[in-house]
């Protein structure tokens, strides 16, 4: 049993929603801390289990649409710290997975705080995984990258070299890519990969109202649309994608 200790820092990742999947480190944790700074990624059944009156809702504000600034967050999780508070930094899936976690721990050892990392089961590979895609697979890719499809890739500061990626073989797993899929899979088509390659969107991955579109680089923003896709949703590109369709009916 673990218990949150005075002064520290707990950067927690909470997985990918199913509330069995938060690990058993996260669970004390959440239940021992003075104080949880979360978003609502994490879901209602991991927030429900923050003792009463415990819980910050950093994400957005209260009455307003307006989220607290990543500056904001640091400097209260460094002020509860030095007030001898014990603190989890709740953050869905993995907190080093596109979680700002790395930010978080330079500003603390920046300022002196002791913290701790607490990983969680990140959603680029959970969410694939309960849909029945393994993003590694030795006939289809021997590598995976995880990518941020929240930036525009016609862009000429885009940080995403798409082009690369469409060269490199593996599998591509894009993380809030829901908006910008037509832009990089046409920009991925562009740059010489095969229109029919497989591609899946899993929504929600592990939660109850999962849902999954597959289709082909060509097809999928069309089957994105008739499923209803929405965020939280991984895009699956590659090979591996078409495991799927070998597995499904056994799936539970
Ligand atoms: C800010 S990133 C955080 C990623 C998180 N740190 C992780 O390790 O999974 C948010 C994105 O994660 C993905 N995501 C998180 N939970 C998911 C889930 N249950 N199913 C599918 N995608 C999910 C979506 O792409 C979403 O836009």
């Amino acid at each position: 049993m673990t218990t949150a200790e005075a002064g520290t820092v707990y950067l927690v990742g909470s997985g990918p929603g199913d509330p069995d999947l938060l690990t058993v480190k996260a669970r004390d944790l959440l239940e021992s801390a003075d104080v949880v700074l979360h978003d609502r990624l994490p879901g209602p059944e991991i927030l429900d289990r923050i003792p009463e009156g415990n819980a910050e809702d950093v994400g957005k504000r209260a009455h307003s649409d307006k989220r607290t600034s990543q500056a904001e967050i640091n400097e209260r999780l460094v002020e509860y710290a030095r007030e001898g508070k014990s603190v989890v930094r709740l953050k869905g899936g993995d907190p080093f997975v596109f979680g700002r976690g790395g930010e978080e721990a330079e500003y603390l050892a920046a300022h002196e705080i002791a913290f701790e990392v607490v990983p969680g089961v990140t959603s680029p590979v959970a969410a694939p995984g309960v849909a029945g895609i393994p993003v590694t697979h030795r006939d289809h890719a021997s590598s995976v990258t995880f990518v941020t499809g929240h930036e525009d890739p016609t862009k000429p500061e885009s940080s995403v070299d798409w082009a690369a990626l469409a060269d490199a073989g593996g599998t591509i797993v894009v993380l809030m890519g829901v908006t910008r899929l037509p832009e990089y899979t046409a920009a991925l088509v562009e740059a010489g990969m095969d229109p029919e390659t497989p591609v899946a969107l899993v929504s929600r991955g592990t939660r109850p109202n999962q849902a999954v579109a597959t289709g082909t680089l060509d097809t999928i923003v069309d089957a994105r649309d008739e499923a209803g896709i929405e965020p939280p949703a991984v895009t699956v590109i590659g090979g591996v994608a078409g495991v799927r369709d070998e597995l499904e009916a056994f799936l539970r």
